[in-house]
């Protein structure tokens, strides 16, 4: 997978060993286990969607760029400008860089089978009330992009999405994006940092952060941020993604390696507690190897969370959340 002959940086997702693979495939038996125990009409219509969403994705690439160039199988970037030490900084640059590819670079898969959570999950507060939804470190906004026909056919267009993305390539990106899909009236993409929310207390209704908390090397400072913008008086859902397996970001020249995303699910859940999120569901979907992003698996879990900020609540350690699949703990 990594391209030893070029030079740059190279972010690996971390070497697979054997038993990684089969951890991954009792998973993935387990995971379709607890899935027939969700609401299978819920279900099916999710996974229509699921499906749907990946002509729409090929649909508006196709529109932003109709001859692309092939994607690396590493994600490299040039060591020019050094970033240096900073894990943030660097990363920065590794998103601006790779801006116009992350959406070819994640899997099929994963773009599917995060859709479908999405939408099986997905709660309105009521069938008429205006709605105010952030997405956090948002990228290249396809599945918002998405989101945004669906509430114009399903919801009126009365739910609104705010993309953030800290990354000024990845918000010129999701400009493009909405204006290929042509949801302009309900989703906008603005360039922010996660850690340091320019939103008034209360700002959002819910809130999406798809596989970008484990990216951000202050990650328990975005989720007090989340605690604070999101609305005391609405349903205050988050829908949390993450991954699971810790990755180092190696400079392939030197050898120096940052290490980053060493987030686990149960330090998270905790983090989350701590900022009166009460976790309602958490669902990890795995697929086999070969299948997810960059060839690699797919391994991620999603959170489903409530704001509470008065009373108490049941911790996810004394409860197991509905839905629950396997959930790995630090321990
Ligand atoms: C793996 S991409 C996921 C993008 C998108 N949510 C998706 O699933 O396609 C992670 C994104 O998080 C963004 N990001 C990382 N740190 C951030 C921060 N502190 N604030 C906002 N965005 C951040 C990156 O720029 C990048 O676009």
């Amino acid at each position: 997978m990594v391209d030893e002959t070029r030079p740059g940086i190279n972010v690996n997702f971390g070497a697979l060993t054997k038993a990684d693979v089969s951890r991954a495939a009792e998973e993935f038996r387990l995971g379709v286990q607890a899935l027939t125990q969700l609401d299978p009409r819920r279900l099916s219509l999710a996974q229509m969607h699921g499906k749907m969403f990946l002509q729409f994705i090929e649909s508006i690439l196709r529109q932003i760029d109709p001859n692309p160039e092939a994607v690396s199988s590493a994600i490299m970037v040039p060591s020019e400008p050094d970033p240096g030490k900073d894990p943030k900084i660097f990363l920065l640059n590794v998103w601006n860089l790779r801006a116009g590819q992350w959406a070819r670079i994640e899997s099929r898969a994963t773009y599917s089978l995060t859709m479908e959570s999405l939408l099986y999950h997905m709660r309105f507060q009521s069938a008429t009330k205006p709605e105010r939804w952030a997405s956090l470190g948002a990228g290249p906004g396809l599945y918002e992009a998405y989101l945004g026909v669906f509430f114009q056919e399903q919801h009126g267009g009365r739910v609104r999405i705010t993309c953030v993305d800290y990354a000024p390539e990845m918000t010129t990106f999701n400009k493009k994006v909405i204006a290929a899909a042509g949801v302009e009236r309900n989703i906008e993409a603005k360039t922010g940092d996660m850690t340091s929310l320019r939103y008034p207390n209360g700002t959002f209704d819910q809130i999406i952060c798809n596989n970008s908390l484990q990216w951000v090397p202050e990650w328990q400072r975005a989720i007090s941020e989340m605690a604070r913008v999101i609305n005391p008086n609405g349903l205050g859902r988050l829908y949390l993604v993450i991954h699971n397996n810790p990755m180092t970001i190696k400079k392939v020249e030197t050898g120096e390696t940052i290490e980053i995303g060493d987030v686990n699910s149960g330090d998270v859940l905790d983090t989350l507690e701590a900022n009166r999120f009460a976790i309602v569901s958490a669902r990890q979907f795995v697929t086999p190897l070969g299948i997810g992003q960059l060839g690699r698996m797919t391994d991620r879990l999603m959170i489903i969370a409530e704001h509470t900020p008065r009373g108490r609540f049941e911790s996810w350690r004394d409860s197991i959340p509905t839905g629950s699949l396997t959930l790995r703990d630090s321990s």
